[in-house]
C-alpha cells in the first residue's frame, strides 16, 4: 500500500510543478502596443509604478530571507531561488518597461537595505526554536503579499480591458497574474503545515510579533504607505472590507481561530485604513 505523502513531499511537488508550468515570462513575448499612453498613464501609471517597484524589490526580499532564516528548509530555498525570484523579477522588469513606455520614470527601488527588525529576528533565529517563529512570520507575510497581488492584478486587468488596451491586458497582466496564485499556495501550504507544529509559546510570540509588525505589501516608509493608499483608491478598494478580509483570511483563521465571516484582526484593518488616510492627507497637503 502506498504511504500517504508527507506535507513536505507535497510542497516539493508543488514547487516542482510551478517551475515546470510557469517559466519566467520572456520580455520578447510582450506586446507593448498602447492605444492611448497618456490616458493609461493618467489612470493606472502610479499603480504600475507601485507594482513594478514591489516586484523588482524581490532581490531585497531574498536578502531579507537570507538574514531572517540562517538555516532554511530545503524546499524554501528551492522555492525562492528557482521559482519565485526568477518569476517576480520578470514581472518587475515588464511592468517597469511598460511604465517607461508610457513616459514615466523607472521605479525607484531599494534592493539592498535589510531593516533592523528583520536583522534582529535573524539574529534570534540562530536558535532553532526561534527560527520557526521567524519562518511563520515569513509565510504570513508571503500569504498577505501574494493574495494582495492576485486581487490587485485582477482589478487592474479589468480596468485595462475596459480601456480597450487589449494587448497590455493579454500580454502583460494576464501572464503575470497567472503566476501569483501558485506563490500564494506555496505560502499557504507552508503556513498551515508549520502552524500545526508550533508550540504554544511559539504561537503566542508569532501573534505578538505579527500584531506589531504587519504592514501592507510594499510599504516600508510613510511615503510608500500613502502610495499604497493611492493604489487602493484607484483600484476602488479604499472602503472595501472584503478586500482586506480576503487578504487576511487564512491568517485570521490560523492565528486567531476565527471562522468564516468573523472579524479581521485589528492590526490588519488599521494598517489598511492607515494607508487610505495617509493618501488622503498627502493629497490635501
Ligand atoms: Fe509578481
Ligand atoms: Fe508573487
Amino acid at each position: 500500500m502506498a504511504r500517504p505523502r508527507s506535507a513536505s513531499a507535497r510542497l516539493v511537488e508543488h514547487v516542482q510543478k510551478l517551475g515546470e508550468q510557469h517559466p519566467p515570462i520572456d520580455l520578447a513575448s510582450v506586446d507593448f502596443a498602447v492605444k492611448d499612453p497618456r490616458l493609461l498613464n493618467e489612470r493606472f501609471g502610479h499603480v504600475l509604478d507601485f507594482m513594478a517597484r514591489v516586484e523588482l524589490e524581490v532581490d531585497r526580499n531574498v536578502l531579507e530571507l537570507l538574514t531572517l532564516l540562517p538555516d532554511p528548509p530545503e524546499v524554501d530555498v528551492f522555492f525562492y531561488r528557482d521559482v519565485w525570484q526568477p518569476q517576480e523579477i520578470q514581472h518587475g522588469r515588464i511592468l517597469d518597461e511598460l511604465q517607461v513606455r508610457l513616459g514615466r520614470d523607472n521605479a525607484v527601488t531599494d534592493l539592498e537595505n535589510v531593516g533592523f527588525k528583520l536583522k534582529l529576528l535573524g539574529a534570534l533565529s540562530h536558535l532553532g526554536a526561534f527560527q520557526d517563529v521567524s519562518r511563520m512570520l515569513y509565510y504570513l507575510t508571503g500569504m498577505a503579499t501574494e493574495r494582495s497581488a492576485v486581487l490587485a492584478y485582477n482589478i487592474l486587468h479589468d480596468g485595462i480591458v475596459e480601456m480597450g488596451e487589449g494587448a497590455i491586458a493579454e500580454t502583460v497582466i494576464v501572464p503575470i497574474k497567472r503566476q501569483e496564485p501558485g506563490h500564494y499556495a506555496f505560502y499557504q501550504l507552508s503556513a498551515r503545515h508549520l502552524w500545526a507544529e508550533l508550540a504554544p509559546w511559539q504561537k503566542w510570540l508569532v501573534r505578538k510579533l505579527r500584531s506589531f509588525s504587519f504592514s501592507p505589501v510594499g510599504v516600508n516608509n510613510p511615503e510608500q504607505l500613502a502610495d499604497f493608499g493611492d493604489v487602493m483608491a484607484t483600484l476602488g478598494v479604499s472602503e472595501d472590507v472584503q478586500f482586506v478580509a480576503q487578504i487576511a483570511r487564512v491568517e485570521t483563521e490560523l492565528l486567531w481561530a476565527r471562522g468564516h465571516g468573523l472579524p479581521v484582526p485589528d492590526y490588519i484593518v488599521q494598517a489598511f485604513a492607515g494607508a487610505v488616510s495617509a493618501a488622503r492627507e498627502r493629497a490635501a497637503a
